[in-house]
């Protein structure tokens, strides 16, 4: 049912949500479903923070980041505090870490996020906090380079679907089918006690994640050993463009710092992601789309993440121009953008977990990226579009882009986030 929401209230609605959602230091992405801290949803939260609490936006990083491991991964989930509402939770995960967390990571924001705190603030090359979220960046970004670049071509490999953050993408069908679950045995799902089943992952696909999860486990979390053996490795085009992005942020930071060595470093990387992404192109289906490291095989599937090419700043004209076809494509099957799968593909489903419905944040990256691009146009049909989904449905995780229904859990806290910073400005 379409529910009052008048534009002036929606933004202390939005900021009421961060409040509430908030646990001390760190904020859960929504209460039940995810009773934790997820790593990429704080970096965006943090920019909903800093629309009225800026030393609170800070914070929200520093939390994150005090989960950092001494090889410089910064985890999926950090469990500050156990709840037995979660499955998995931090005794499945066991990473013997203090605090504990998984033992996976996420899609590489951070560093964009903290240029774009820091800059807002006067980009000041001494500003204390940025200078110790920098190094903690670094060292991140340095991890992907080190574990998750297989083809030493600058794009980014995912050992588990849930590192995407687009979890239930069918870019990831193929290669789960070909995991084993006989070894798995019985554990309980939380989630589907929190949210409607026919928006989660089905029980087929959940016991290949949590078969994924064994196999990092049983290696005692070795992150070399996962990178060489494990058994799902695909080349994520969402992370090989946000990390590209997230380099050159990096680096407009290392530049402010005078730290040259870095500046070098980066720039090489850069320059080596830029040519590499083109391994991710379709010329088939005209977009960007992941590409499964075991077999080479693409998934052909056109996703809001083909999208972010314009925010990494990659693609030919020949390419962008496809991409914009592909745009134009969308607008005539979905009421609204930007739809994480495009109607007509195998596995669509409006309702679904990352199988059609809209989220927020790849919607404002991708606006972002064609705002720089000068397609200003679509950044901001994307940008109206966003904003009509919480002015018709409230705060949801995610919308259907057919009928712009709320999906997934409600007073969702990154889409208070993208409201506060994005869309509701
Ligand atoms: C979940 O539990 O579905 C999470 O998205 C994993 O990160």
């Amino acid at each position: 049912m379409t529910q009052d929401h008048s534009a002036p209230d929606l933004s202390e609605q939005a900021r009421d949500i961060l409040r509430r959602n908030d646990r001390g230091g760190y904020t859960v992405p929504t209460r039940g479903l995810y009773p934790y801290q997820w790593n990429w949803d704080s970096a965006f939260v943090a920019l909903g923070f800093a629309a009225f609490d800026r030393n609170r936006a800070w914070q929200e990083i520093e939390t994150l980041v005090s989960g950092q491991w001494d090889d410089g991964m910064i985890p999926h989930i950090i469990f500050h505090q156990d709840d037995p509402g979660y499955f998995p939770g931090p005794s499945v995960w066991a990473t013997g870490k203090t605090p504990p967390t998984s033992g996976i990571t996420q899609p590489p924001v951070l560093a964009s996020i903290v240029r774009r705190l820091w800059e807002d603030e006067g980009a000041d090359p001494q500003h204390p906090r940025m200078a110790a979220l920098y190094e903690a960046c670094l060292k991140s970004h340095r991890w992907f380079h080190t574990y998750r670049d297989p083809l030493g071509n600058g794009l980014v490999m995912v050992t588990h679907n849930w590192e995407t953050g687009r979890d239930n993408s069918s870019e990831w069908d193929d290669a789960l089918a070909r995991i084993d679950t006989s070894q798995v045995g019985s554990y309980q799902r939380r989630d589907t006690g929190h949210v409607d089943a026919a928006m989660r992952p089905t029980a087929v696909e959940y016991d290949r994640y949590v078969a994924i999860l064994q196999f990092g486990r049983a290696s005692g979390w070795n992150h070399r050993t996962i990178a060489d053996h494990g058994p799902f490795r695909m080349l994520d085009v969402g992370m090989s463009m946000e990390l590209l992005r997230a380099n050159r942020d990096l680096l407009v930071l290392a530049k402010a710092r005078g730290d040259s060595a870095v500046v070098e470093e980066l720039e090489a990387r850069i320059a080596l992601s830029e040519s590499g992404m083109d391994y991710l192109w379709d010329e088939a289906v005209g977009a960007y789309c992941s590409r499964d490291v075991i077999t080479g095989k693409s998934s052909g599937l056109v996703t809001n993440a083909s999208f972010l090419a314009f925010y990494a700043g990659v693609g030919t004209s020949h390419q962008r121009l496809r991409l914009l076809d592909g745009l134009n494509r969308l607008t005539r099957s979905a009421t609204y953008l930007l739809p994480s799968l495009e109607k007509g593909s195998r596995a669509y489903d409006h309702k679904r977990y990352w199988r059609g419905p809209i989220w927020l944040v790849v919607s404002y990256m991708v606006a972002e990226g064609l705002r720089e691009a000068g397609h200003l146009e679509w950044a901001d049909r994307i940008r109206t579009d966003s904003a009509k989904l919480i002015e018709v449905s409230g705060f949801y995780e995610s919308f259907s882009p057919e009928t712009g229904a709320g999906s997934g859990g409600p007073d969702f806290s990154w889409t208070a986030a993208m409201w506060l910073a994005w869309c509701g400005r």
